[in-house]
């Protein structure tokens, strides 16, 4: 999706004669979506990209998914979670459809193998840390808070320099800017969030000698996904140049300005990305309604058509002492009911000039089910805290200023 971008060398003219210094052809790669028919990059490679010498079953992590039934609201304890310390095989499925899979890792300082998702494009939120994705586009660095949205079938390893704490959110479609933020040719229009500006992609070729080099592949067959470890006779890394509108970016969500009205706004003013059947949002620290008669906090809404995910990240959750959810807590409002604030945080909302908070949120219009990282970090009394009882005693009830 993103925008042109011209890194290393590269020949004046496409499909053309592109050599090195000693007379020797590059080997050009077109990467395409959609066929031939949507955004591509060409990228000129020193050995050849599609060499394989070997071709081995890699055995993913449990990617088992349970129904949300009998139906209710789930609040599942991120930071509670144990996983893998490995960027990429690290990774426990917390949620997922056939649309889209979440997951999380907490990192440790080393590198993931070499990986590449052949399913659909990942954005991985950073909830935590410091580090770079190195590509074969070249490597963007990654902080708190940015989004890493890296395309379908880009060869990739994440170098942690700390402790990550990784959202990753895998679609099985393409993920881009909201097609309303863009012109009909697709730069971003004034009323957009954010911009090219916030978009940042590899600016260098980076190159890695190797041999007999693996690279664990996500993909998909008619019994689910599954994973193939590849093993190419050259490293994939060596690329000297490239062109196009396809590559890795990062986002960050400090660079998103959060549009604000007389009345409250809907979350579709906070939609910051979307694929196919799901859309990601996030809600920032903003100032807040300026009716004299406003209700900052929404009102009660029944999510008729998605699933409704928020990952809370930042900002002060006292307001929200007795429902359980804190920072690194997931909260699922499925589809089928009506959710909103508890009646004391409407009246405790009234006034407030801002709001000092950060959630991402992702909306499926598909259910989701739970994945076992899921189900091992589940407060099993979130349904109940509306009501304030629930089967057995219950908790106090819920305050929710956003979802
Ligand atoms: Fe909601």
């Amino acid at each position: 999706m993103a925008h042109y971008r011209s890194v290393g060398a590269i020949p004046p003219k496409r499909h053309t004669q592109h050599r090195d210094a000693d007379g020797a052809l590059y080997y050009e790669e077109l990467m395409g979506e959609e066929g031939f028919s949507s955004d591509s990059s060409l990228l000129y490679h020193r050995g050849v990209p599609s060499a394989l010498v070997d071709s081995r079953v890699w055995e993913l992590a449990d990617q088992t998914r349970t129904p949300n039934h009998p139906l209710k609201a789930r609040h599942l304890k991120l930071h509670s979670l144990e996983t893998g310390t490995c960027p990429v095989e690290g990774r426990r499925l917390v949620l997922g459809n056939n649309d889209v899979r979440i997951s999380y890792v907490v990192t440790g300082g080393q590198s993931s193998p070499l990986y590449r998702n052949a399913i659909g494009d990942e954005c991985v939120y950073v909830e935590a840390g410091t580090g770079t994705v190195e590509s074969v586009f070249g490597v963007v660095t990654y902080r708190a808070g940015d989004y890493v949205v890296i395309p379908r079938a880009t060869t990739h390893r994440w170098v942690p320099e700390s402790e990550s704490r990784l959202y990753a959110i895998e679609a099985n479609s393409h993920i881009h800017p909201p097609k309303r933020y863009l012109s009909r040719f697709g730069q971003f229009l004034e009323h957009a969030p954010y911009c090219e500006r916030d978009l940042h992609g590899p600016s260098s070729p980076y190159v890695v000698e190797g041999e007999n080099v693996d690279v664990l592949v996500k993909h998909r067959t008619s019994a689910g996904i599954v994973g193939t470890r590849m093993t190419y006779a050259t490293h994939p890394f060596d690329v000297v140049g490239w062109d196009g509108c396809l590559y890795p970016y990062t986002f960050n969500i400090d660079d998103f300005m959060p549009i604000t009205g007389k009345i409250h706004q809907p979350p579709p003013v906070h939609r910051v990305f979307e694929g196919w059947n799901f859309v990601i949002c996030n809600f920032l620290p903003r100032k807040v309604d300026y009716h004299e008669l406003s209700i900052p906090v929404p009102y009660y809404h029944s999510n008729v058509d998605s699933d409704e995910v928020m990952f809370y990240v930042g900002g002060d959750y006292e307001a929200r002492k007795g429902s359980g959810i804190n920072l690194g807590s997931i909260s699922l409002h499925p589809g089928g009911y009506a959710h909103g604030p508890q009646p004391s945080a409407i009246e405790a909302s009234l006034g407030a000039d801002y709001f000092d908070e950060s959630a991402v949120m992702v909306d499926t219009f598909a259910p989701l089910e739970l994945g076992e990282g899921g189900l091992a970090v589940e407060d099993p009394a979130y349904a109940w805290t509306w009501a304030g009882r629930g089967p057995d005693d219950g908790d106090d009830p819920a305050v929710f200023s956003n979802s």
